[in-house]
């Protein structure tokens, strides 16, 4: 809301500073970092410079519009000190605006348009089957599950992709080891670790006896050509694969439109091939094909000269699919830094080929988990099973509870909430393509920059909600002309803002270090002001205040895909 009365201050003084003096002046208008400089600030020195009139004029000229905008009203102080106009709002005023605001939106407060009509494609997640989901794939699974809500709430319709790592040369291999080796029940019970083992036992044996190497070739090459037996062994390896995945899919809570990963494009690729090769982007090299994309970046490599294609061959292949199924208006691929070439080249091999929506994709990267200082998936050279992580984050925030509330019901149930969203929150509060450290026990801590604080706030302020039933009353709107109370009005008008903010730069910490600020907020107040009071009209209005900011923490910890959690 600051953001539209930022707005239109500016185009009103333009329209009027340009007017009067007939210039273009671009005016600036910001909201100051220290309180004394009021809630909105107008550099003028561009203006003067623009304008070549002396700084006491340009000054008195804006303050003068200022008295004249359609938001004068709001407006109860217009400051000026050294070049700068600092302009208070009236605190009654606002606070009156914004909880009309609230009341009228509150199903969908914060939530705007700019989505409307327009579909964007997440990619996310996006494992590779036979192989453990990598804490990398964790945490494109959070952000990309968590950028989807965001966009959701911007009125995008939202198509979830996970793009499984689901061909290569390696099936092969498994195949031919599992047929040979393998165990049905063991792989049933323990699919990916069985696969794995499988799969290394088979580069054991090949060391020693180079045949099966052929071997697994000419089953891969079936497999391609569709060998129905080997294309169902493939299928039960996707399958298997898939059913573990989707335990950790359940545990966060995360859903996809669509599993369509690599496999899916195998009969759509030569039309890929052909279209790069009739408009003349292909070049040989060494036998393979390529396609060249100047100095500065290496040429992608399209086929090899076996024929094969590459992974840059499926993500084209998937791109024109998702354009002609949904038509996006934007395609985003939520994957670790260490893809930046391979989607900087996919990027530049469409707009290569024509394409003017080269432009609409965008990879969303991120950083590494990190454990003391080091990538976290390799620690002591162990691959970290993603379940077991999410269930000793359970563990731990139920030896929390036991600590301080050992007779809550359902403790196990609510104990793995606040475990998992614990995980969630840890990771989306950092900014993305930050590295973080993996701290399990801060994390799950009920005290910090954690989930549980933000979950433990929520519920404090419910069963103060719940400890009264509330009479209808009139609004107090003096009450907001104390400054804490004022600031949490403000940060409650700022959460669209924050939903836009947080949507253009594909960034969830936006909407989670927003949300720390509000439960801070409001946990100072409730140090300081007693809500249950006798004065009907005070009570009223401060339990209002403590249900919009009990909405918005727990619409903001759905939109990061934490759960709701009633008592902890
Ligand atoms: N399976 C890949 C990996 O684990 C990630 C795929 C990302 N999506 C894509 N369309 N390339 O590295």
């Amino acid at each position: 809301m600051i953001n539209n009365i930022k707005n239109r201050i500016k185009k009103e003084l333009e329209q009027k500073l340009n007017d009067k003096f007939d210039q273009n002046v671009i005016v600036i208008v910001e909201e100051p970092k220290k309180a004394e400089q009021g809630d909105i600030s107008i550099p003028v020195f561009s203006v003067v410079k623009v304008l070549r009139k002396p700084l006491p004029l340009v000054v008195e000229t804006v303050k003068e519009f200022l008295g004249t905008i359609s938001d004068a009203h709001l407006i109860a102080k217009v400051d000026s000190v050294s070049g700068f106009i600092n302009i208070t709002l009236d605190k009654e005023k606002y606070a009156a605006l914004v909880i009309n605001n609230y009341n009228l939106n509150s199903e969908n407060y914060g939530s705007n348009k700019m989505g409307l009509n327009k579909t964007v494609c997440i990619d996310y997640s996006s494992p590779n089957i036979a192989k453990p989901f990598s804490i990398g794939h964790l945490r494109s699974t959070i952000i990309g599950h968590s950028i989807g809500n965001i966009m959701e709430k911007c009125g995008y319709k939202v198509v979830r992709i996970n793009h499984l790592g689901d061909f290569g040369t390696q099936f092969g291999k498994t195949i031919y080891a599992y047929l040979n080796w393998g165990d049905e029940a063991k792989v049933k019970e323990h699919p990916v670790a069985e696969l794995v083992k499988l799969y290394v036992e088979f580069n054991d044996r090949a060391k020693i006896d180079k045949s099966i190497e052929e071997e697994a070739r000419k089953i891969f090459t079936e497999l391609e050509k569709g060998n129905p037996k080997f294309v169902e062994l493939w299928e039960f390896i996707r399958e298997e694969s898939l059913k573990e995945y989707m335990k950790v899919y359940k545990l966060l809570g995360v859903q996809f439109d669509s599993y369509n990963g690599e496999a899916f494009y195998n009969d759509k690729m030569l039309a890929v091939v052909d279209e790069l090769k009739e408009k003349s982007l292909l070049k040989k090299d060494q036998g393979a094909m390529i396609v060249d994309l100047g100095e500065q970046i290496p040429p992608a490599l399209i086929q090899k000269s076996d024929g094969s294609t590459l992974y840059i061959t499926r993500d084209l292949a998937a791109l024109f699919y998702r354009k002609n199924t949904y038509n996006f208006s934007e395609a985003l691929y939520v994957v670790g830094n260490e893809q930046k070439l391979h989607f900087n080249q996919l990027q530049q091999v469409v707009g290569l080929m024509g394409y003017d929506y080269s432009s609409d994709i965008h990879h969303i990267n991120f950083g590494l988990v990190l454990q003391d200082g080091k990538k976290m998936s390799t620690r002591k050279g162990k691959i970290v099973k993603l379940e077991d992580v999410l269930k000793e984050a359970s563990k731990l925030s139920l030896k929390y509870i036991n600590e301080k509330n050992p007779g809550l019901k359902n403790k196990e149930v609510t104990a793995e909430k606040i475990g998992i969203s614990a995980v969630i929150f840890n990771d989306l509060k950092n900014y993305r393509t930050n590295d973080f450290e993996f701290n399990l026990e801060e994390m799950v801590n009920f005290v910090g920059q954690t989930g549980p604080y933000l979950q433990y706030t929520s519920v404090r302020i419910k069963s103060i909600l719940d400890s009264i039933k509330e009479s209808q009353s009139e609004i107090d709107y003096n009450l907001f002309t104390k400054d804490h109370i004022f600031e949490i009005i403000k940060n409650i008008s700022q959460y669209e803002d924050i939903i836009i903010k947080s949507k253009e730069e594909y960034s969830p910490s936006v909407v989670a270090k927003y949300l720390l600020n509000l439960a801070s907020l409001f946990n100072s107040f409730y140090a300081k002001e007693k809500v249950i009071v006798d004065d009907l009209v005070e009570r009223h209005t401060k339990l209002c205040l403590l249900r919009m900011v009990k909405d918005i923490l727990d619409d903001g910890m759905g939109l990061l895909g934490m759960s709701a959690i009633q008592k902890m």
